[in-house]
Order: C-alpha cells, then structure tokens, then sequence
C-alpha cells in the first residue's frame, strides 16, 4: 500500500461516447434535448467531412429542424460569437451542435452559453472583460471533435483571440462544459498530416503537463499515462499513414480525448505557459506552438529536476513516461533513461516536421515580451528565467 492521503475534486464531464462511426448517433443524440439546431462547424475541413460522412443528412433526419449552420474562422474572436448570438437570440435554438477542431468547439461553448441571455462574451471574457459574473445556464452543447488535439470536448472554457488587441483569452464557467462528446476517431480521416503533427503534439503535451503538474493526482495520473502509452504509439503511424491507419487513429483520438479531462482536472505546465502568449501575440497554430516546444521544454525540465531536485517524484514520472513511449531501454540506469527520453522526445518533433517559430515572424528580440505574459503554470520545477527563455529561444 503506497502510504499517502488522497485528496481530489473533479470537473464535471461531458457525457462521453467514443469509437468509430458513433458520429452517426448525433442526430439522435441532439433529440434528447429538442428538435431546433444550431449547427456550427469550421469550413473547408467541415466540407470534407460533410462529403464523406453526410453530416447535414444525419442532422436533420426526422422532425430535426437545422435553425441555421455558421462557420467559424481559424482563430475566433469575440466579434465573431456576439454577431451569431445576436442573430440566433430570439430563434429558439433548443440544442447547438459543434463539429470541427479545439477553435470551433471553443466558440460554440461561448455561442450556446450565451444564447439564453444575448450577452456580449466581452461581458464575461477573463482579463479584458467588463468583470461580469456569468450565472448561466448555457443550451445544451454537443462537441463533435475532428482534430485529435486540445480536448477542448471535456473542458469549460473557450478561448478567444483578438489579434489586434493581442489577446488571447477564455470565457470560463463550468455551465459551458458540453453535455456530450461524441468523439469518432474516423474523422480524422480527413486531416492532413501536418494537422495531425501539430495537434499530436498539442494532446502529448497536453498528458505530459498534466502528468507532471503539481496538481496532478492518482486520478489523473493513472488516465494520462495510459494515454501516454496510446497516443506514444500511435502518432507516428497515423501521421505516416495520413491518418489511414485505424487503430492509430483510435489511440490517438482516445489520448486527445484524455488529455482533455487530465488538464481540466490537473493543470498544465511551461509549454502551455508559453503556447498562451506566443499565440496571442503571433499567428501560429496552437498545435504547432506546442509541438514545437515539447521537446525543447522536456529536456529543460528533466535537466533543471537533475541538478535541484534529483529525487523528485517529477524525475520518476518522466522515467515511466520514457517506459510507456518505449523511448528508453529499460535495462540501462537511471541518468541514461533520462537521457533518451530527452532525445527521443526532440526527435519525435523533428520527425513529425513540426515548423519552428521563426516560420511565423517570431525573432529573438521578442523572448521578452512573450516572457513577460508567460506563466509556468502547475509546472514540476521553478525554471529560472534564463532556463524559460531557452526553450522560445531553441525554437526560433
Ligand atoms: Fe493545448
């Protein structure tokens, strides 16, 4: 018996159905809570998967009334929510579904939490808001994730971004945590391989942050690190297969979907405590910002655990995540695990060709003011300024 006192408090979860082909089941799903529709979806990657799989047809089969069907640009803005809450406000919209990756899902929470009462999000958005105290309820929500990436399905906030005011922030509230996800991993047929990569990267990093907090618990550590392991052994094969191989497919889907749940419930560390600024100062990809860093920021972590904190449970746990990725050869000691853990991660992002930042104008002129918003959030180890900036800096 491991001699500790447990203590934890969960999120609430959405209700989750997971597999292939269970994005059949929508229509009946949306039934439970009424007949109008709102559809909301991105727009090119929507009309493949509209090609392949009849979405509109499944939605609107029987009694089911689609009241109107609004796609959302890449990176949403709070502009973008209020106009289509306005315009849906007085239309009776009884359920909102949201088909699309981590940007759609984000903006339908913030659309069906406030269709009820026609608010602006700018009421309620943290930081840049106007302070107001969101009481909810939201309509009810059904995500539909297409991307394998944030787990945005399992968690109650919704990320806007306005790139001219240079902000990227959330509107949170437990009432807009979805009523359902309806996680099909056969979307993901219709990724391309660079989308795969970067939010690959984006759910790994997501169980590895999580996995590691200092908030993380028996709970959530026993769901990431068997995530680890899926995920760990199916992203290179999806990748390769551009997203044709089904049982990565699987692994990779069910490990985004649990990196959802552990970050809600746990936390995140330093690549996420950068991903937030680099991506609201800058147009990159939250994926890509997040791939990129994963590798970088590992090494920083383990090398910093080694030198002023050698017995930590961190330095354990990224031993058992080198075991679950098969990175490392479980008859060498200790420091060489570490060591090919370290390694194996920077070359999955190198394999995976996950961009670096000087792609998207990022200098190093800019390290400190992206450092300046950063936090390193539940993060194993205090890095010093100089280890934080590092991890931008090897990336550019
Ligand atoms: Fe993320």
């Amino acid at each position: 018996m491991m001699r500790e006192t447990i203590s934890l408090q969960s999120a609430r979860l959405p209700a989750l159905v997971f597999g292939p082909g269970v994005v059949q089941q929508v229509g009946e799903k949306a039934a439970q809570w009424g007949q109008r529709v709102l559809l909301i979806s991105a727009s090119a990657s929507f009309d493949r998967l509209e090609q392949r799989f009849g979405l509109l047809e499944i939605l609107t089969q029987g009694d089911r009334v689609l009241v109107g069907h609004r796609r959302i640009s890449v990176e949403p803005s709070p502009q973008q929510v209020d106009e289509i809450v306005t315009e849906f406000y007085s239309q009776q919209v009884e359920v909102v579904v949201a088909i699309g990756g981590g940007s759609v899902l984000d903006a339908a929470k913030c659309i069906a939490g406030l269709l009820p009462s026609g608010d602006s999000v700018m009421e309620y958005l943290e930081g840049v808001g106007r302070g107001g105290q969101y009481q909810g309820p939201s309509i009810p929500l059904i995500a539909v994730p297409t991307t394998a990436g944030t787990g945005s399905e399992a968690s109650m906030n919704g990320v806007l971004s306005d790139r001219q005011q240079g902000f990227k922030k959330s509107f949170r509230h437990p009432a807009l945590i979805p009523q359902l996800a309806l996680i099909d991993p056969d979307l993901l047929v219709t990724s391309p391989p660079a989308l795969i990569a970067a939010n690959g990267c984006d759910a790994l990093s997501q169980l590895l942050e999580s996995y590691l907090s200092t908030q993380a618990t028996p709970f959530t550590d026993s769901l990431a690190l068997e995530a680890i392991a899926r995920i760990g052994g199916g992203l290179i094969p999806l990748w390769e297969s551009a997203g044709e191989d089904a049982a990565a497919r699987s692994a990779v889907a069910y490990g985004a979907m649990i990196s959802g749940i552990t970050l809600a419930n746990a936390g995140l560390g330093v690549v996420h405590g950068l991903a937030g600024p680099i991506g609201g100062l800058f147009p990159v990809p939250h994926g890509v910002v997040c791939g990129t860093l994963l590798g970088v920021a590992n090494r920083t972590n383990i090398e910093a655990l080694r030198e002023r904190d050698p017995d930590s449970v961190a330095l354990q746990k990224y031993c058992m995540i080198g075991k679950k990725m098969a990175l490392c050869e479980p008859s060498k000691g200790r420091s060489r695990r570490l060591d090919q853990l370290s390694s194996g991660l920077m070359s999955l992002v190198e394999k995976l060709q996950i961009p670096r930042l000087r792609e998207y104008g990022i200098t190093e002129s800019d390290i400190p003011r992206i450092l300046q918003h950063s936090d390193q959030k539940a993060n194993p180890v205090v890095l010093t300024e100089r280890e934080f900036g590092g991890i931008v800096q090897a990336r550019i």
